[in-house]
């Protein structure tokens, strides 16, 4: 999604604004630009493409403006190109704004201000924002960006600079995310923390219908009415060097390589930080998990753990569904949302629906002080650090690392089914040593065009999974299916061009994967099976063989996905792809 980043302070903005802006880049993107403040002028330059081709139209341009802000676009309103690119300008030039999110009643607005006689330049739902500023301009920023918020409808970050102000940015945030980091003499902005951490790890989270208004002095924070704000200053724990790629060739690989100490983190901090929530599941009549994409498959695992282990009914439902699905919610209800960066719209609107209808709220995220942490009611969270690949890896492992220690809460086998799960880490490093292997089957399968995988029970989440992995960074169209009901249909689909991935570890229904694998093979199909080392039935009967330790069945699932994420990063980096930006996705979903 949009990323957006600000900089007043004594240095020139320029290459702030741009490290800032490659610090963004994870969050996708298909355009850039920035607007700096260049004495009593703006100064603008936007380029379709990667931040590399801004860098490049900007060579020979050196500009020393103090205060400026950059935007990575994702489009949603206009196709990407320059002239929807921000930052974007009022008629005369004095005003640039940049913005995430959408502007939900812009076409009103934008009817509006073409009677009063605007004309737009581009079609995008920002560009009124900069006009309905300009127009309410009347020597105050603030003033202007106040009288303007309250006519815009929808979830949105933006931050505004104009030249009547050098020196001053103000940002706004409603429903999209937003931070303000505070240095020395100077400033920032930023949808996210990384793009300010070289700079600072001092950091004030907006929450919804808040304005920051900066300037190299002091940044001070008001409510949409005016109102002073008092804020917490966040010490933000992680270093630039979490955040970087420490010598692999991706940020998913390093990634792919953390999850031992993304669940040996995850579990410690959940048992230091002693009762993780004030009540028990069973006080609930279920549970409702929440989330989307690679969060949507833990919560899938979850459901299992809660089930059994707990004894609690477990519903899982994609954010984007449950809130338009009229579903009875009530205060019998515990609603937990599932998001790493805990920002998903689509996830923070569907939980806090629930809230406003009673349910007890809980976010699972691995970002604190995200907005599904601040709004709901308790948080748990993974320690996974800063995750930058769009591909979500680590956050998996962690995330079913913590929905597992909340299942086993008053299970009365919890010391020693913990001590398993602290064998963890140690499990996925075996299986990370395996890279190579893997790395070669991904080499003789990367020219397929489509791919099954299968699972049945724990295993079903991970082939979806799996499927979700390979899809995304590689563009291959892949399906995750129950195993079981392949034969209802997509065995159809089997001939000897069709990889079928199975994953089979020897769990209570293992018998049962290998009979739905004689029907992939009585049909030609090409099975690459991911089961426990050792296990030569499997073995025989596949054409590849992924093998993991063997782990007691309830912990499958964290060993192996391993194997397929692994298969997909190698499928996509051999085929040459952009691993960590793949196309028309964004690491953070902040449109609906
Ligand atoms: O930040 P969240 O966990 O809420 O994100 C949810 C999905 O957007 C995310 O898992 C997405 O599906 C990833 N690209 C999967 O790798």
């Amino acid at each position: 999604m949009c990323g957006i980043i600000g900089y007043t302070g004594g240095d020139p903005a320029l290459p702030l604004l741009l490290g800032g802006l490659e610090r963004l880049e994870y969050r996708g993107y298909d355009s850039a630009g920035i607007a700096i403040i260049e004495g009593r002028k703006l100064v603008i330059e936007k380029k379709v493409g990667k931040i590399r081709e801004l860098v490049r139209s900007l060579w020979g341009k050196p500009f020393s403006g103090k205060t400026g802000i950059g935007h990575t676009r994702w489009a949603t309103h206009g196709a990407p190109s320059i002239k929807n690119a921000h930052p974007h300008t009022d008629s005369k030039g004095e005003f640039a704004v940049v913005h995430n999110g959408i502007i939900e009643n812009f076409l009103d607005l934008r009817e509006d201000l073409k009677r009063e006689g605007v004309k737009f330049k581009s079609e995008t739902d920002t560009e009124v924002i900069a006009h309905l500023i300009a127009r309410s301009y009347r020597g105050d920023l603030l003033s202007a960006v106040l009288e303007t918020v309250e006519k815009l409808k929808g979830a949105f970050a933006f931050a505004v600079i104009t030249v009547h102000e050098p020196g001053r940015i103000v940002g706004v945030k409603q429903g999209s995310p937003l931070v303000v980091g505070i240095g020395e003499g100077e400033n920032f902005l930023a949808s996210d923390i990384p793009a300010i951490l070289p700079y600072t790890r001092r950091v004030i989270t907006l929450s919804d219908g808040e304005i920051a208004d900066l300037t190299p002095e002091g940044v001070n924070i008001y409510d949409f009415l005016g109102n002073p704000v008092t804020k917490d200053i966040m010490i933000v724990p992680w270093d630039i060097v979490s955040a970087e790629r420490g010598g692999f060739k991706h940020f998913m690989l390093k990634e792919i390589h953390e999850q031992p100490k993304a669940v040996g983190d995850t579990v410690r901090g959940l048992l230091s930080s002693g009762e993780v929530l004030p009540f028990s599941l069973k006080e609930f009549r279920r549970v409702i998990l929440i989330a989307c994409g690679t969060s949507y498959h833990a919560g899938l695992i979850g459901k299992f753990w809660f089930e059994r282990l707990a004894g609690v009914p477990t519903e899982v439902v994609y954010a984007s569904e449950f809130r338009y699905s009229g579903s009875p919610v009530s205060e019998e209800d515990l609603v937990i949302g599932i998001s790493q960066s805990g920002e998903t719209i689509d996830t923070k609107f569907a939980v806090n629906m629930a809230k406003e209808k009673g349910a007890k709220t809980v976010a699972l995220v691995n970002v604190v002080g995200s907005s599904l942490d601040r709004e709901s009611d308790h948080s748990v969270y993974t320690h996974a650090g800063p995750e930058i690949g769009v591909a979500a890896t680590k956050t998996f492992t962690a995330q079913i690392a913590a929905l597992y220690f909340l299942a086993l809460r008053e299970n009365p086998d919890r010391e020693t089914l913990l001590s398993d799960l602290m064998r963890v880490p140690s499990l996925i490093e075996e299986v990370l040593e395996k890279a190579e292997d893997i790395e070669r089957v991904a080499e003789k399968f990367m020219k397929k065009k489509n791919f099954l995988y299968l699972g049945r029970y724990l295993s079903y989440p991970i082939a979806l999974e799996g499927a979700l992995k390979l899809k995304e960074i590689s563009y291959i169209h892949a399906e995750g299916y129950p195993a079981g009901e392949m034969k209802h249909g997509p065995i159809a689909l089997i001939d000897e061009n069709m990889p079928v991935v199975v994953v089979a570890p020897q769990d209570r229904v293992y018998e049962k994967t290998l009979s739905n694998i004689e029907e992939v093979r009585t049909r030609k199909g090409i099975v690459i099976s991911v089961g426990f080392e050792g296990d030569e039935r499997l073995k025989k009967v596949s054409s590849e063989f992924l093998e993991v330790p063997p782990i007691v069945e309830d912990l499958t699932p964290f060993l192996t996905v391993i194997p397929l994420q692994i298969l997909a990063y190698y499928i996509a980096s051999r085929l040459g792809l952009d691993v960590d930006q793949p196309r028309n996705l964004a690491k953070t979903v902040t449109v609906e």
